[in-house]
């Protein structure tokens, strides 16, 4: 399928590893430029070189903590500076760690928030005036399946997610006439650091080693498998495409019938 958006320029938040990584690349394969924004410069750095290498596409660095919002306004003029008005925006970067009601300082709790729940506000509000201008966008949210499902020991990550699919609609609803399309991935789950990570935890807390922890988790899911990156960053890069028109407002779910509902 030609998915036309070759020249396209897109912004990737949490682009140096995982989920946003991955969506990264898909979109390079389709000849749209790229500014990977995360933290580690380094491991932006050789993303950039290998997706231009691969691919020939422009793909930038941007090294930001978009905790604060004067590093999300900063990366987001510095990806307007260096590649041009930018069209598409994949909101990716977020790290909520697995967390019941006690086990997070106040200071931790205003710290995921900042990333994932304001970090996706903010730099939708830095990107979107250009794509209305222009009358063309895509925004996609990389939020979690966990919106839907309160979740005991995810508690902070399931909240924000609940938040951000409500936002997610409401942005919808506010451009419908304006040409941007605005859309959200849940992951289900997927193999990444982030999901190990917080497999890991799980399994201190049950006192069970990781690999049999895992393989539970796993046998659990209606598939028997958990997700791969390149699955949920085929679905976002549909979501990206100029042959995405009408799917607009949505909440669409990578989880392999986890959690599925009517
Ligand atoms: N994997 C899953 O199964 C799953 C399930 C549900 C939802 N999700 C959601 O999908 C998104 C991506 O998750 P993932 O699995 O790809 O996680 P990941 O592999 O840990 O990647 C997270 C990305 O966010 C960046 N990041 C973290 N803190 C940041 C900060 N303060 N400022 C800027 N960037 C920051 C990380 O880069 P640096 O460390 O370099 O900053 C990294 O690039 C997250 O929002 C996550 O909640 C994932």
């Amino acid at each position: 399928m030609e998915l036309g958006i070759r020249g396209r320029r897109a912004v990737i938040t949490g682009a140096s590893g995982g989920i946003g990584r991955a969506i990264a690349g898909a979109l390079a394969a389709e000849g749209v430029d790229v500014a990977l924004i995360a933290r580690s410069s380094d491991l932006l750095a050789q993303a950039a070189t290998k997706i231009t290498d691969e691919t020939g596409v422009r793909a930038i660095a941007i090294p930001a903590d978009l905790r604060d919002i004067e590093a999300i306004q900063s990366a987001a003029k510095t990806a307007q500076e260096q590649l041009g008005q930018i069209d598409i925006l994949v909101n990716s970067a977020g790290a909520i760690p697995a967390s019941s009601l006690e086990s997070l300082s106040d200071e931790a709790l205003h710290s995921a928030w900042s990333l994932k729940l304001s970090g996706y506000v903010r730099m939708s509000r830095a990107l979107l005036p250009e794509m209305r201008t222009r009358g063309w966008g895509r925004i996609v949210n990389i939020i979690g399946l966990g919106g839907k499902n309160p979740s005991a020991g995810h508690m902070y990550g399931s909240a924000a997610n609940a938040a951000l699919m409500n936002f997610t609609g409401a942005l919808a609803l506010e451009v419908a006439t304006e040409g941007v399309l605005v859309n959200a991935i849940n992951p289900g789950m997927i193999k990444s650091e982030r999901i190990l990570e917080m497999a890991q935890k799980w399994a201190d807390d049950a006192g069970m080693p990781l690999e049999e922890l895992m393989d539970k988790q796993t046998a659990a899911l209606p598939m028997h498998r958990m997700g791969t990156l390149e699955e949920v960053a085929d679905v976002a890069t549909f979501l990206c495409s100029e042959r995405c028109t009408y799917v607009h407002g949505a909440i669409i779910p990578v989880a392999g019938a986890m959690g599925v509902t009517l």
